[in-house]
């Protein structure tokens, strides 16, 4: 399967209404959860506007905040405080002023190396879950947020790297990264980013155009094969959208 056929494009005008689009959906999905939410967050600066949007009162006010825990796909082997820790970024953009320290569930950076912060990150998604396998009718988490690079990475699974391979393990070390930031990487690999019951990529702006025409193609790419066992959702603003490309 290649992640096309659950996979629903939805255009918008622009990065602002995008970021206001993927705050709706985050919000429809914990309403539609009455119990304890599990949400994944991204790196990179595509979710940055969403996330100062779940800070302002509009939408806080209507997170339940006590049961919804924040996890991240990916993170940069940086030490916490450092301004390319994507669990940081989300801190200081929200999550601290907003969320319960216990909700937040960061990847450790403060470990011997990638692999050893990935087993005990998987250790921590398995406690969580309550089991040490995933059930596709009983999600690891609600939402997972996304992005993808140049090359067609998402997460920290870079094309070709063994991590996209990977079938067994929640959690991946990746010594190398395949672009900037040039930093090793902890990476959630696609058996547990895809038990969810949305992914949500957001993608904005010219320079993802040619990369997101690849995807649409059905190109095999980490991007492309990232899809969710639930809805799969691709939010592009007009500059990123293919030319001629209508939604499907
Ligand atoms: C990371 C991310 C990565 C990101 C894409 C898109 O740690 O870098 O999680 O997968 O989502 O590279 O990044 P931008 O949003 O900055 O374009």
């Amino acid at each position: 399967m290649d992640g096309s056929d659950n996979r629903h494009v939805i255009a918008v005008s622009d990065a602002e209404a995008l970021a206001k689009i993927a705050a709706e959906r985050v919000l429809a999905r914990i309403a539609s959860n009455a119990g304890r939410v599990a949400i994944c967050l991204t790196g990179g600066s595509s979710p940055k506007r969403l996330y100062q949007l779940l800070a302002t009162d509009t939408y806080r006010n209507q997170i339940p905040w006590d049961r919804v825990h924040w996890f991240i796909g990916d993170e940069r082997f940086v030490p916490a405080n450092d301004p390319l820790n994507n669990m940081g970024t989300a801190r200081q953009i929200f999550l601290d002023r907003c969320a319960p320290a216990s909700n937040i569930h960061p990847i450790p950076t403060d470990t011997a190396d990638p692999e050893q912060a990935a087993r005990r990150y998987e250790s921590q998604l398995k406690s969580f879950y309550g089991a040490d396998r995933l059930d596709s009718t009983r999600p690891l988490f609600d939402v997972v947020l996304m992005g993808v690079g140049p090359d067609g990475h998402t997460a920290s699974l870079f094309p070709d790297y063994p991590a996209i391979a990977e079938t067994e393990r929640w959690v991946v070390g990746v010594p190398e990264a395949h672009v900037e930031p040039f930093v090793p990487r902890v990476t959630l690999t696609l058996p547990a980013l895809n038990s969810c019951r949305e992914m949500l990529f957001e993608i904005s702006g010219l320079d993802k155009r040619a990369i997101l025409t690849r995807v649409l193609a059905g190109e095999s790419l980490p991007a492309t094969r990232a899809h969710s066992v639930g809805e799969t959702i691709w939010l592009v603003d007009r500059a990123a959208l293919p030319e001629n490309f209508r939604e499907r």
